[in-house]
């Protein structure tokens, strides 16, 4: 079976699309990273990939100022030069239009840092803090149009600690985000996290604990 390319779409740091190149570096995974795509040029991620050997691209966001349909025809643009097959989002921080959601339906997915459909949205570890919840995540999901919503492919969940400050738990969920990206984009790429009525119908010969981690730091 070929495998599927990947276009990693990022803004910033990077570090759930170094995740997914790393994956992506074992010859048995299903998928490779065809391209790293960023809206900005300091997205620090960049580099990472770059010195790994993984193509890079940027398009600039800013010069389309409010046209965000006009921005997602180039990002489409760029995309398909490089024949993606799934596009991953991993701290794209730009809301999608239906239109680009519409090109890529059931072939883009997202990592939100909560347990959707709790937290959507930003700053999702202090709002967690403030709610005084016992349990936190994160969550690998299809996008639809609306944010953060569509079905889900799989979710990590850890322990929120009493004296926890906002970044020992953004921590904590981001470790998790690292390990259920990978495992979801391979569910997804080998073709076992359809969605049929607008939900992921797992594959039968896929286990419980491939897609609800629970606790991964302390397992
Ligand atoms: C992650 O927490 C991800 O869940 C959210 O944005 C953050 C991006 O971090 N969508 P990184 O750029 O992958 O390090």
């Amino acid at each position: 079976m070929s495998r599927a390319r990947l276009g990693i779409l990022i803004s910033g740091r990077g570090s759930n699309m170094a995740a997914l190149v790393a994956a992506a570096a074992d010859p048995a995974y299903p998928a490779d990273a065809a391209l790293v795509l960023a809206n900005r040029d300091d997205a620090a991620g960049l580099q990472h990939a770059a010195a790994r050997g993984v193509p890079t691209a940027v398009v600039a966001s800013k010069p389309f100022g409010k046209d965000r349909e006009a921005f997602e025809r180039a990002l489409d643009a760029r995309l398909r030069q490089s024949s993606v097959d799934l596009v991953c989002l991993a701290g794209f921080m730009r809301l999608l239009t239906p239109w680009f959601v519409g090109q890529w339906r059931d072939r883009l997915i997202n990592i939100h840092p909560s347990i959707l459909p709790a937290f959507k949205g930003l700053d999702t570890h202090a709002r967690a803090l403030a709610d005084g919840v016992r349990w936190h995540g994160c969550t690998v999901h299809y996008v639809r149009a609306e944010m953060d919503a569509g079905p889900i492919i799989a979710q990590a969940v850890v322990p929120v600690h009493p004296d926890d400050t906002e970044q020992q738990l953004a921590d904590r969920v981001l470790a998790a985000e690292h390990r259920i990206y990978p495992m979801a984009v391979r569910l997804v790429a080998e073709g076992r996290a359809p969605v049929i009525g607008e939900r992921v119908a797992l594959h039968p010969s896929v286990s419980v604990q491939e897609t609800t981690l629970t606790n991964p730091q302390e397992a």
